[in-house]
């Protein structure tokens, strides 16, 4: 297995919004409350970036401070990969802001959209890059400021999303164990239309999408959950099978966090017991490409993954897309 292992998460970082929404917040906005939030999602606040604030704002932030918990210098960057689906303007890509706004002067950098899974995706794509020699260096960001595109007239979108960026620092495997042991990535692009944002490109243009109320997340809620039950199973059974572990191998499981009912749903059909299971959307509610980031370096923080330990990240959104990944952090 080791000689397999090309890369490696040299190190993570975050950067989350001050300000925060609560549940009772909601109440004021729309017809909603605590009691059905929770219940429904397991979601009590979320963070929401101030209006000033730009996604490359956040993104770089977390490369920051992913890069000082690799112990690395922007310059040692080769490559930067943001995933997110609420960049800072339709061109230039977010990514290129964040390579100047930290310095990476030596990076090539682009973003890829794949909504939820993005950070998956990315952290394929970086393994891919350094497998095959293109990369010694990647550096992939998660970041997403989803309230600038929720309709906080719509009751059964608006509850279920936050700000927040994470990232991590993906380097060449140093031969002792640790490192990405496999990815797995999916796509079924048939079901799009029950989850995306209509307006804002070539389809409905700005000025035709703020006319119609098509800027802003759509979302056929109990459609998306059955087929997140699904896929998110399904990929963590593929990435198990694919690398020769079982469900007793993973110290820790970072699913994608957008519905607790999701979560508990993919740790059932793993056999995986609450405690190996990591939870946080109770404090950020659905995040997209930057939850599983954002949940690896707190659960690494809280000392729930030690050096060598398995973690498999799993992930569903809109396109749709899933994925997974087991890393031995
Ligand atoms: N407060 C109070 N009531 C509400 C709210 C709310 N915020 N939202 C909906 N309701 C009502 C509905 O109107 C409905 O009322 P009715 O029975 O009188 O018609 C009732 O609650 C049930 O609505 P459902 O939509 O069936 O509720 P459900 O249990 O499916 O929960 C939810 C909705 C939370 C959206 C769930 O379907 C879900 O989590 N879906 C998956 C989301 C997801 O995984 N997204 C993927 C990633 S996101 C991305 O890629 C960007």
């Amino acid at each position: 297995m080791q000689n397999n292992i090309h890369s490696m998460m040299l190190g993570t970082g975050v950067a989350i919004p001050e300000k925060i929404l609560t549940n009772l917040d909601l109440e004021k906005i729309v017809d909603t409350n605590d009691e059905w939030i929770r219940e429904r999602t397991g979601i009590k606040v979320r963070h929401v970036a101030d209006d000033k604030l730009q996604n490359s704002d956040l993104a770089s932030e977390a490369a920051r401070n992913a890069l000082a918990d690799a112990r690395m210098n922007a310059e040692d960057i080769d490559t930067i990969i943001v995933a997110t689906v609420t960049g800072d303007v339709t061109f230039p890509s977010t990514a290129c802001y964040v390579q100047q706004k930290i310095g990476a002067v030596k990076a090539a950098a682009f973003d890829i959209q794949a909504t939820c899974s993005g950070f998956l995706f990315a952290l394929s794509i970086a393994d891919g890059f350094i497998a095959s020699g293109k990369s010694k260096n990647t550096l992939i960001v998660g970041s997403e400021l989803l309230t600038r595109i929720v309709d906080w007239k719509d009751r059964s979108t608006c509850v279920l999303f936050g700000d927040a960026a994470g990232a991590a620092v993906i380097s060449s495997a140093n031969g002792d164990g640790r490192g990405v042991l496999g990815t797995f990535i999916k796509t079924d692009g048939s079901l799009g239309h029950l989850l995306w944002m209509p307006g804002g490109g070539t389809r409905f243009p700005a000025d035709v999408a703020v006319s119609e109320n098509l800027n802003n997340i759509k979302m056929e809620g109990p459609e998306v959950f059955k087929a997140a039950v699904t896929a998110m199973g399904d990929a963590a059974t593929h990435i198990l099978d694919k690398t020769g572990l079982t469900p007793d191998d993973i110290k820790l499981l970072i699913p994608h966090q957008a519905n607790t009912r999701i979560i508990n749903a993919t740790a059932k059909r793993l056999k995986l017991p609450e405690e190996k299971v990591y939870v946080n959307i109770q404090e950020y509610g659905n995040t997209s490409a930057a939850s599983i980031p954002v949940a690896l370096h707190e659960a690494k923080g809280r000392g729930l993954l030690e050096p060598g330990d398995a973690c498999l990240m799993v992930a569903f959104g809109g396109g749709f897309t899933w994925g997974s990944a087991i890393v031995r952090v």
